[in-house]
C-alpha cells in the first residue's frame, strides 16, 4: 500500500485521530496507532460479522477474558491475575472510574504522579475527590520513597499510578514501585493502578504489575489494563480491572445490576483474539515503533536540540519539551497553527505540563518525517 493511499485511508476512518483536525493537519494527539490492527482479530470480527453473530455474547458472561489475561499477564510478565477477582469491564476509564467510586469517599483526597493522562483530573475533580499533586522531577520523571511520602496529604485516600508512564514513557522500575507500596502500605492507600500501556516497554526497561509485588500490595490495589492500546481496539470498548483490593471487590458487587452495562461483543471477541493470537503482530509492531523512537530522538538531536526529551522506555509518546524554544508559550497551538500539526497540549496533562506538548509516533516512518519537519518549521522558520 503507498504512503498516499495509506492517508487516504486513515482519513476515511471514522476513528477520531485523522477527523479531528482539518485535512492539511497530520494528527499527532490521541493515543491510537496508524497501522492496521492484527489480522488475527480482524479475522474473528470478520467471522462475527459474515455471521451476523450480533446477538448478546457469551464471551461477556463467562471467564474467557480473564482467563486469556491471566495467561498473558503470566506469560509476558510473570504475573497470574486471578480469574474469581477479575471483572470485565467497557473501558480501563470506567474500571478506573468505579474504582475510585467505590474506594474513596467525596473530599477523600486522590494523588497523581504529574504529568499525566487529562482524563484522571477531571475524575477526581467531578467526583468530589481532591486533587493531591506528586509533580514527577522533570529530568528523569522519577518517584522518590521521600518525597512521595510528603506528598501525601492526611485526608488522601488513594493514589492513580499510570505504569507504564502516559506521557512521558517511564516505566517505574522495582525500587519506585515498592515506594509507592510502602507508603501506601504506611498510609492505607488504595493503588489504582493503569497498566493499559503494558505490552509497549522497549528492551532495557521491563513491566512490573504493581500486583506482583507482593501479596500485601495486591491486597491494597485495583489493576486496570486492556487489549484495546496495544492492538488499536480504542473503539471496541472492552478492558479488565483485577480486583485485588477486598472492599472495591465487595463496593463492585454491591453496584445495582446493570450500572455498568454489558461488554461489546465485537469488543470481547477482538480482546480474546487479541491476547490468544495476537502476540507475532505485537512484536512486530514494537520492532516498528521502536524504530520510529530511535529515529524521533536522532533527528530531534541533530536538528532541534533545544526541543527536551528524556528517551522514552515505553509507549509511542514522546514529551517534548519546549521552554527552552521560541514557542515555549503553549507549543501545542503554535504547532497546529504554523506547522499544522496536532500534538497533545502540555498542560491538559496538568499543570506541570506547561511548555510541553506530547507527540504521538505510532504512525508510518514518512507521516513522521513530516511531523518532525513542521515542528522543525515552526520551531526555525525560514528567514
Ligand atoms: C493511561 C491510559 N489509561 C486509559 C486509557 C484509555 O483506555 P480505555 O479506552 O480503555 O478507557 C488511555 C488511552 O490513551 C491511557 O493512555
Amino acid at each position: 500500500m503507498s504512503q498516499s493511499s495509506d492517508i487516504e485511508r486513515l482519513r476515511a476512518l471514522s476513528g477520531i485521530k485523522w477527523r479531528y483536525f482539518g485535512d492539511d493537519v497530520i494528527p499527532a494527539w490521541v493515543a491510537d496507532m496508524d497501522f492496521p490492527t492484527a489480522p488475527a482479530i480482524t479475522d474473528a470480527l470478520r467471522t462475527m460479522v459474515d455471521a451476523s453473530d450480533f446477538g448478546y455474547n457469551g464471551v461477556s458472561f463467562d471467564d474467557s477474558i480473564p482467563k486469556a489475561w491471566a495467561e498473558w499477564s503470566e506469560r509476558c510478565f510473570g504475573w497470574r491475575p486471578d480469574v474469581e477477582r477479575t471483572k470485565v469491564f467497557s473501558t480501563s476509564l470506567q474500571a478506573i472510574a468505579t474504582a475510585l467510586m467505590v474506594g474513596t469517599s467525596a473530599g477523600d483526597g486522590v494523588l497523581l504522579f504529574t504529568p499525566v493522562y487529562p482524563p484522571f483530573f477531571g475524575m477526581i475533580e467531578k467526583s468530589g475527590r481532591t486533587l493531591v499533586e506528586y509533580r514527577l522531577d522533570q529530568a528523569e520523571w522519577r518517584i522518590d520513597e521521600d518525597l512521595l511520602r510528603s506528598a501525601i496529604e492526611p485526608g488522601t485516600r488513594a493514589v492513580i499510578l499510570c505504569n507504564p508512564h502516559n506521557p512521558t514513557g517511564r516505566v517505574f522500575d522495582l525500587d519506585e514501585l515498592r515506594a509507592v507500596a510502602t507508603v501506601a502500605e504506611e498510609r492505607d492507600l488504595l493503588v489504582i493502578s493503569d497498566e493499559i500501556w503494558q505490552d509497549f516497554v522497549y528492551p532495557g526497561a521491563r513491566h512490573i504489575p504493581f500486583a506482583s509485588l507482593g501479596a500485601e500490595a495486591m491486597s491494597r490495589c485495583v489493576t486496570v489494563t486492556a487489549a484495546s492500546k496495544s492492538f488499536s481496539l480504542g473503539g471496541l470498548s472492552c478492558a479488565v480491572a483485577h480486583l485485588g483490593d477486598a472492599r472495591v471487590a465487595e463496593g463492585v458487587a454491591a453496584l445495582p445490576p446493570h450500572l455498568l452495562g454489558g461488554v461489546n461483543a465485537l469488543g470481547a471477541r477482538a480482546t480474546l483474539a487479541a491476547w490468544t493470537h495476537g502476540e507475532p503482530w505485537l512484536t512486530e509492531t514494537l520492532g516498528v515503533l521502536r524504530t520510529n523512537r530511535d529515529h524521533l530522538m536522532a533527528r530531534l538531536a541533530s536538528e532541534l536540540p533545544e526541543v527536551g526529551i528524556a528517551m522514552p522506555q515505553a509507549t509511542y509518546l514522546a514529551w517534548l519539551d519546549f521552554r527552552e524554544t521560541e514557542i515555549a508559550a503553549n507549543p501545542a497551538a503554535r504547532l497546529l497553527k504554523h506547522g499544522r500539526v496536532g500534538l497533545s497540549s502540555g498542560p491538559d496533562f496538568g499543570a506541570a505540563g506547561e511548555g510541553f506538548a506530547r507527540l504521538n509516533f505510532a504512525t508510518h516512518p514518512d507521516v513522521l518525517d513530516q511531523i518532525i519537519d513542521r515542528i522543525g518549521l515552526v520551531c526555525h522558520p525560514p528567514v
